[in-house]
């Protein structure tokens, strides 16, 4: 399967994507992750974007179509993948399709998860990632057994460096360049919604019920 998630930043689609990477074995494409883990190591990519990611501003389309494409080239993406925040800008969405078409590949569905911009501050602000296997946990959503420890590896939980106060509010404002994209794969007929105001194991339910349709 070749999916994409699409949303507000706080919207879920990370918590989705472990589940959905998890139950369905595709791999996860997370642009965010990529770039995070690439400030994490130092590399020149990491040192390019960092500043970008900090003030919760786009990295530019140039350089995030790069980073995805070579991803797609990877031998584990070859069977299907999990798109998590890309694409963000219509340029990025032209320029996927050019890169599938290319590969003979093409979408089989966008799972665009809605919810109202009032309560993603409270998700955001309090959103704790494992600094070992990267789950993601909420102070009080989504909480860990113990505080600051992961559930699944006992590893550190932190916060990440764009969820204060002020960077939501410049990431909200960035959204207005991914709002198009909404319609884009309506209009390709793509387009599947699943309302994220609900418990996450409610969206999960949905969300499956929306790729047992596809594959069947
Ligand atoms: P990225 O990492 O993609 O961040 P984002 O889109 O802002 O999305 P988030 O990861 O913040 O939210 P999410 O929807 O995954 O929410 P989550 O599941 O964690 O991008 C970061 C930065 O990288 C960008 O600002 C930009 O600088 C750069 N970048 C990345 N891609 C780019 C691109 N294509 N082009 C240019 N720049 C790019 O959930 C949030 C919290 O809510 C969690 O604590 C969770 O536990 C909780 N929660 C989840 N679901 C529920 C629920 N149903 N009920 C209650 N709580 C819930
Ligand atoms: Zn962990």
């Amino acid at each position: 399967m070749q999916l994409m998630l699409l949303g507000l930043p706080g919207a879920g689609k990370g918590t989705q994507a472990e589940r959905i990477t998890s139950d369905y074995g595709v791999p996860h494409i997370s642009t965010g992750d990529m770039f995070r883990k690439a400030i994490a190591a130092g590399t020149d990519l990491g040192n390019e974007v960092k500043a970008y990611l900090d003030s919760g501003r786009l990295v530019p389309d140039e350089l995030t179509i790069r980073v995805v494409r070579d991803r797609l080239e990877q031998p584990d993406a070859q069977e299907g993948f999990l798109l998590d925040g890309f694409p963000r800008t219509l340029p990025q969405a032209e320029a996927l399709d050019e890169t599938l078409a290319a590969m003979g590949r093409r979408l089989d569905c966008v799972l665009y998860i809605h919810v109202p911009q009032e309560v993603l501050l409270a998700r955001l602000t309090g959103r704790r990632i494992c600094k070992s296997c990267g789950a993601t946990y909420h102070v009080v959503f989504q909480p860990p057994a113990v505080a600051g420890v992961c559930d699944k590896c006992h590893g550190e939980l932190y916060q990440r460096s764009d969820d204060t106060e002020e960077a939501v509010a410049t990431r909200l404002e960035q959204y207005a360049q991914t709002a198009p994209l909404v319609d884009y794969y309506r209009d390709r007929g793509l387009l599947r919604q699943v309302d994220g105001q609900r418990s996450i194991d409610d969206v999960y339910a949905d969300i499956r019920g929306i790729l047992s349709d596809i594959r069947a």
